[in-house]
C-alpha cells in the first residue's frame, strides 16, 4: 500500500518540492490550497498536469483559520503523515498584520493537531506530524543556534512559531504524538517568493544585467543568515517523520554569511558592480531585526543523516541563472514587434 501523505501550504516553495520528493517515493499526495481569485498554482503545476499522476496527487481548498476545513480533509484523506507547511511566512509582514499571523502560524497549529487528534481518536490509526518551525525562534540568541538554545523571539511571526512549537511537544507529551518540530534555518530556490531578500535580490539584479530597471532598494544588509536549498531541506523533514520517535531537529548549513555578501556573490555572477545599484531603504527595515543566525545541525546529521548538499554561492549561482533566464524572457517579449 503507498503512503498517504498530506501537506499544507503545498504551493509554497517548500510545499511543491516536498510533494515531488514524496510523490517520487511513491506516496499518495494530498495538498491543501486557499481559494484565490486568481489561482497561485505556478509552483505545483507540471505535477497537476501530469497524467501518470493523478491518481496520487490530489488538492483539496482548505485554510488553517477554519478548523472545520481542517476536520473535513483530514477524515476525507485520513493521511499517514501530515507535513504542516503553510503559514503566514513573511516576517516584516508579521509586524503589520500581527494578530492574523498569530491566528494562522500560531492557533492554526492547534486547530490541526485537534483535527489529527479527532481522527486518531475516532479510527485508531496513528498519523505523524511535522512542524515548519523556524530559526527565527531563537532571535537575538547567541550564535551558534541548537535545539539546546533558548528561544528568544523578536516579531509576532517568531512568536507565534515559538507558540506552535510547544503546541507540539505539548500534543506529544500529552496524547503520545508523533509530533516533530523542524527548526529550519533560511532556505531558498528558484521557487522563492519574490519579497524574500534572496530572491528579491537574484531577479533585481538579472533585470539590472538586461536593463530592464535601475536600481534595489534594500533594508538591513548587515544581517546575517545561514542559508540551504529548500530542495535539500524538504529531505530532512521526510526524515523526521520516518524515525520511530518524534523529535526536535535543527537544520542548517553551518555557515552565515551577511546580506551584503550574498549580493556581491549574485552581482559578481552577472559581472556587476552591486553597490554602484542597491539604496539603502528605511521602509525595508523591522521594528526588531535578527541579527545573527547560525544553525548547528549535528542532531539532524547524527540522527537523520541528513546534510545540506548545496553550499551558498552554488545556491546564489542556480537561483542567478535561472532569473536571468526570467530576464530574458520579460526582454524579449517586450521588445517591439518589427513586423515582417
Ligand atoms: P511560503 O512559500 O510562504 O508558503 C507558505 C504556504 O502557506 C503557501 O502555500 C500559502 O498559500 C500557505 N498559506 C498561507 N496562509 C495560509 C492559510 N491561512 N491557510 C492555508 N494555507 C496558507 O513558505 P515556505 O518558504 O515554503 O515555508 C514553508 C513553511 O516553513 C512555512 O511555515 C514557513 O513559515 C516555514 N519556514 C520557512 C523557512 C524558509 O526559509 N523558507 C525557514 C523556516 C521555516 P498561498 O499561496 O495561498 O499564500
Ligand atoms: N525581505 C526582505 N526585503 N528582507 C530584507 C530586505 C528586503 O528588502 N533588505 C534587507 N533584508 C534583511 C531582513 O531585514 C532580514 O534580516 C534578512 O534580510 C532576511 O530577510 P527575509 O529574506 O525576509 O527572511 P527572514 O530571515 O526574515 O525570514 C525567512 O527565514 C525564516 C527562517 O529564519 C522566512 O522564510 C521565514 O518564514 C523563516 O522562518
Amino acid at each position: 500500500m503507498n503512503k498517504v501523505a498530506l501537506i499544507t501550504g503545498i504551493n509554497g516553495q517548500d510545499g511543491s518540492y516536498l510533494a515531488e520528493l514524496l510523490l517520487g517515493k511513491g506516496y499518495v499526495v494530498h495538498g491543501m490550497i486557499r481559494r484565490a481569485s486568481t489561482p497561485r498554482t505556478g509552483h505545483i503545476d507540471h505535477l497537476l498536469a501530469d497524467e501518470s499522476l493523478s491518481d496520487r496527487f490530489h488538492l483539496h481548498f482548505g485554510d488553517l483559520a477554519d478548523a472545520n476545513s481542517l476536520r473535513h480533509i483530514i477524515d476525507k484523506t485520513a493521511p499517514d503523515e501530515v507535513y504542516n507547511l503553510a503559514a503566514q511566512s513573511h516576517v516584516k509582514i508579521s509586524f503589520d498584520q500581527p494578530e492574523y499571523t498569530i491566528d494562522v502560524t500560531g492557533t492554526g497549529v492547534v486547530r490541526l493537531l485537534e483535527a489529527i487528534r479527532n481522527h486518531m481518536d475516532h479510527t485508531g490509526k496513528e498519523i505523524r506530524y511535522y512542524q515548519a518551525g523556524s530559526s527565527e525562534m531563537f532571535g537575538s540568541a547567541k550564535p551558534p543556534q541548537s535545539e539546546m538554545t533558548r528561544f528568544e523571539p523578536r516579531s509576532p511571526y517568531a512568536c507565534a512559531k515559538v507558540y506552535a512549537h510547544y503546541q507540539v511537544i505539548n500534543y506529544r507529551e500529552s496524547y503520545g504524538m508523533h509530533a516533530s518540530n523542524g527548526i529550519l534555518f533560511n532556505h531558498e530556490s528558484p521557487r522563492r517568493g519574490e519579497e524574500f531578500v534572496t530572491r528579491k535580490i537574484t531577479r533585481a539584479a538579472a533585470r539590472i544585467k538586461l536593463g530592464l530597471q535601475k536600481e534595489l532598494r534594500l533594508g538591513n544588509l548587515d544581517a546575517k543568515r545561514d542559508w540551504g536549498f529548500a530542495g535539500d531541506y524538504v529531505d530532512a523533514m521526510w526524515r523526521m517523520l520516518q524515525k520511530d520517535a518524534p523529535g526536535d531537529y535543527v537544520v542548517a548549513t553551518a555557515i552565515s554569511i551577511s546580506i551584503r555578501d550574498f549580493l556581491e556573490k549574485v552581482f559578481d555572477r552577472l559581472d556587476l558592480d552591486w553597490s554602484k545599484y542597491v539604496v539603502v531603504d528605511p521602509r525595508f527595515f523591522r521594528p526588531a531585526e535578527v541579527d545573527y543566525l547560525l544553525g548547528d545541525p549535528s542532531k539532524a546529521a547524527a540522527q537523520l543523516d541528513w546534510r545540506s548538499s548545496t553550499n551558498i554561492t552554488e545556491l546564489a549561482t542556480m537561483m542567478t541563472d535561472h532569473d536571468l533566464k526570467l530576464a530574458q524572457a520579460e526582454a524579449r517579449s517586450s521588445e517591439p514587434f518589427t513586423g515582417r
